[in-house]
């Protein structure tokens, strides 16, 4: 009885949340014929708007039971070949991205009340480029790159600052060594969707299809 008071008093408090998205439109007669100049366009608008980490994007994988799984990830490098971020390759999406590499990117700009989906496949860039972008991090993150065994259970935070604090140590008089369980992943895009919300709730859904090299621009229903 007393839950459902609680829920009760919940939905009260979000079904009147409503907002009118009237910022923008998006016309597929305007738009780049090209969906990664399209998504540089806006996400150069995004940054230039001072969003709060704008290069933010949930990854969606699916594990071998079929079993979707989300996470939010950090956009680290963006062209014509991909989209690159980086992590733990002995982590949970590692696993299910070596099970099954096809992903659904997501970034959510809801201040420009826009949203752009991207899906492809991933795969692991070079150790080199891993490298490089490594030792340009700050000393604090290449050390929190070696104390996180990602997505394993761990008794307890003391136990991860004594492993940091050891590492710290360790590394104390000279560079810090690369750790080859962590690195890159590129995910090459044949799918891109751009959103941005209207008036009504008619929202523009501009949607590149990769076809023979060429890339299909549709709009879809929102
Ligand atoms: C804003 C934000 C940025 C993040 N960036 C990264 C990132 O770039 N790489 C990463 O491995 N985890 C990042 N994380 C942590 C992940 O969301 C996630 O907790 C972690 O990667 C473990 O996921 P997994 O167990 O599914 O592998 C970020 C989290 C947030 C909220």
């Amino acid at each position: 009885m007393k839950d459902k008071a609680f829920s009760d008093k919940q939905q009260h408090k979000i079904d009147h949340l409503r907002r009118s998205y009237e910022l923008g439109s998006l016309d597929e007669e305007q738009v780049s014929s090209s969906p990664f100049k399209q998504f540089e366009d806006w996400f150069k608008q995004a940054q230039e708007l001072n969003l709060s980490e704008p290069n933010a994007m949930v990854i969606a994988t699916v594990d071998e039971s079929g079993h979707p799984n989300t996470r939010t990830v950090l956009l680290k490098k963006y062209d014509e070949t991909g989209f690159v971020f980086f992590t733990n390759y002995g982590s949970q999406k590692a696993k299910e991205i070596e099970a099954n590499p096809n992903v659904s990117l997501q970034f959510l700009w809801l201040d420009i009340e826009r949203q752009v989906k991207i899906q492809g496949r991933v795969e692991k860039i070079a150790k080199k480029e891993s490298m490089d972008y490594f030792f340009s991090r700050p000393k604090g993150s290449q050390l929190g790159a070696w104390v996180s065994e990602q997505s394993k259970v761990v008794s307890s935070r003391s136990v991860l600052m004594n492993q940091f604090a050891k590492l710290k140590q360790q590394f104390k008089d000279g560079s810090i060594e690369f750790p080859d369980f962590w690195g890159g992943y590129r995910v090459v895009p044949h799918y891109f969707e751009f959103w941005q919300g209207g008036k009504d709730r008619i929202h523009d859904r501009i949607v590149y299809q990769e076809e023979d090299s060429k890339w299909l621009i549709k709009r879809l229903a929102p």
